[in-house]
């Protein structure tokens, strides 16, 4: 399993984080199967405008040394979004990076999931989520298992 990474919190006034950024968006619509929030790529303009709305509680780029391996973040909402690049998937990594954001949370997490998106679905199941309800194009589902198999709480530790 890969373990050597490190969740680096975007700055959205660094200039490198947004070309990171814009590079996984890029990316991320060549699998429009896995996506629910980009119908089409915003200009990078338009993507710097909203990142420095900070959007999100807590969004981080996932690195190894100098090597981009995705991004991940926790929405005001507690919905949460991680992304892999295509090398570094199916290899434990997603289930590592999920397990620091349930700590680093103080709420219960949600994650929507496109219901193209199948091994995304079996991921958040495999990983103490459980089904809540269908919607149209998405099914929301919310955390409910701690690590370890223990009833999730409200708030846990942040420690990772
Ligand atoms: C979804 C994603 C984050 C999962 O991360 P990952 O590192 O690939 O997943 P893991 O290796 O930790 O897999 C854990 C379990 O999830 C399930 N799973 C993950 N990918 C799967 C796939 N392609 N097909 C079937 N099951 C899959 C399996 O049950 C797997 O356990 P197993 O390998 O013992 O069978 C990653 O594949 C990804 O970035 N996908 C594209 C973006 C996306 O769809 N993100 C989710 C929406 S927020």
């Amino acid at each position: 399993m890969q373990t050597h990474f490190l969740l680096t919190p975007v700055d959205p006034d660094e200039f490198e984080h947004l070309a990171y950024l814009y590079a996984i968006l890029y990316r991320r619509m060549a699998e429009p199967q896995f996506n629910i929030s980009h119908t089409r790529m915003p200009t990078f303009k338009q993507h710097c405008a909203f990142l420095q709305g900070y959007p999100y509680e807590r969004h981080y780029l996932i690195m190894s040394g100098e090597i981009l391996l995705g991004a991940c973040y926790i929405t005001r909402h507690s919905e949460v979004g991680i992304w892999l690049d295509t090398d570094h998937r199916r290899n434990g990594l997603g289930t590592h990076i999920l397990n620091q954001l349930i700590k680093r949370s103080e709420h219960r997490l949600v994650a929507n999931v496109a219901k193209t998106n199948t091994p995304s679905l079996l991921f958040f199941l495999r990983n103490g989520f459980v089904l809540m309800r269908e919607e149209t194009e998405q099914f929301v589902l919310e955390h409910y298992l701690a690590p370890g198999g223990t009833f999730a709480t409200t708030r846990q530790s942040d420690t990772a």
